[in-house]
């Protein structure tokens, strides 16, 4: 095991996959070239947000200094190039998650809208008093809020599916929660406290047969899977550019036709008309209707370039190369005496969560922090998991496919020192 970061070197290939070759994916992202505190970076919070490839800051630049115009608007040239790059975006989105359509692609500026604009528009035209949000214990705050919102206008009820002590849903408590009053299932795709990766075709299934629309919370689950909306069957699907190797500030709520095309619009204004007079305003088709103003043009461009990039480094790889290092880690960081799991799920992506006795999180991240190793510590926006857990926090690796063992190794001998120094 490395004990002076100085030491870490990354063989070219580091995975059984002749495909995938970590040294040279790394050489794509600019960011992890350099030096924190003297020691080389190691960036282990990708589930807060992940690094960019040189090929999204490109595409961003190319937009501020060939294209920047507005889109839908113009009949000039560069207006034309934005129009074209913009909507080819969505269509690149479609593919990625398999949609039927790409009018049922919309533009937001990440998760935490999405889930918003489903909560407001759908959910305040279908929930009334009485009725019932389901929800799971494992949910970030942007999956909890919005409901509550909603459901305190309304009248409603939040019902809450339990988890069990390796974080994994409950599904007969899950099921026995279903019920006539339910009118929406909102639920993650992988937990971003936990990693636990939730059986959503299932509980889709599940709610289908109540006639129960699901949305689901694919923040976590877009970087490390293949996200497929027409085989899970989810009537809306939310995921955030920025968890995605893509920019801050855009990301895509996915929507069935049927369903986006009798809601209200969300917000008002330019774009998301067809016409406007002080008497009456008549809404824009699909997707526009839920695109009100000028759009994030640039990050449009970014999330594209992304998506672009993950179709190239390729999913399986991706998938496989991390499922890999996630058990290298789990068994490198569990094995480390004083060092608690929390999250110990059956099906994983991605995130390691942990508490080291003795020690609160925050400062193992901040010692941590000294040897140039960036992770997470707090609630992970999910007080309620912490609370299931009976902890205040964790500190929280999360992984990307440029990650490597010699990274992991440094994580331990980082935690390692940690405890040297608490005595
Ligand atoms: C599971 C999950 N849902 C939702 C969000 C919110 O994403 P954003 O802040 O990009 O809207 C996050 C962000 O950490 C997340 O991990």
């Amino acid at each position: 095991m490395a004990t002076t970061r100085e030491a870490i070197q990354i063989p070219a290939r580091e995975s059984s996959s002749p495909a995938f070759d970590v040294k040279r994916i790394r050489e794509d992202f600019p960011i992890l070239k350099q030096k924190v505190h003297g020691k080389p970076l190691v960036y282990l919070d990708n589930a807060a947000t992940s690094q960019k490839p040189a090929k999204v800051i490109d595409a961003i630049l190319r937009f501020y200094t060939q294209d920047c115009s507005n889109v839908h608007r113009g009949v000039h040239l560069l207006s034309e190039r934005a129009t074209e790059a913009y909507e080819g975006a969505r269509i690149k989105i479609q593919r990625f998650l398999n949609a039927p359509d790409s009018r049922e692609i919309v533009f937001v500026r990440g998760t935490t809208e999405g889930i918003n604009l489903v909560a407001q528009s759908y959910g305040r035209q279908n929930v009334k008093a009485g009725d019932e949000v389901l929800i799971t214990a494992m949910e970030h705050h942007s999956n909890i809020v919005p409901w509550q919102i909603l459901c305190e206008e309304k009248n409603a009820l939040l019902r809450v599916a339990p988890i069990n002590d390796r974080g994994e849903l409950i599904l007969e408590e899950f099921e026995k929660l279903l019920n006539a009053r339910t009118r929406m299932v909102a639920v993650a795709h992988v937990s971003n406290a936990l990693g636990t990766i939730n059986p959503v075709r299932q509980l889709i299934q599940r709610a289908h047969a109540m006639n129960v629309p699901v949305v689901v919370d694919g923040a976590q689950a877009v970087p490390h899977m293949k996200v497929d909306v027409h085989e899970l069957g989810c009537d809306f699907y939310a995921f955030s550019g920025h968890k995605v190797f893509g920019p801050t500030g855009i990301g895509v709520l996915y929507g069935k036709e049927r369903l986006l095309a009798v809601m209200p619009p969300f917000q008002g204004g330019g774009d998301m008309i067809s016409s406007v007079t002080f008497e009456k305003t008549i809404y824009n088709v699909l997707p526009y209707k839920f695109e009100a103003g000028t759009p994030n043009i640039a990050d449009v461009y970014g999330l594209g370039a992304a998506l672009d990039y993950v179709n190239e480094v390729g999913l399986a790889n991706i998938i496989s190369y991390e499922h890999a290092l996630l058990s290298y880690a789990t068994e490198a960081i569990s094995q480390i005496p004083g060092v608690r799991i929390i999250g110990t799920a059956r099906e994983k992506a991605g995130v390691i969560s942990f508490v080291l006795e003795g020690v609160h999180a925050h400062d193992v991240g901040t010692i941590l922090d000294r040897e140039g190793i960036a992770v997470r510590t707090g609630h992970h926006c999910a007080q309620p998991v912490m609370d299931r857990f009976g902890v205040p926090a964790t500190v929280r690796a999360s992984l990307a496919f440029y990650n490597t063992k010699q990274e992991i190794n440094a994580l331990a001998a980082g935690i390692q020192r940690v405890k040297a120094l608490f005595g």
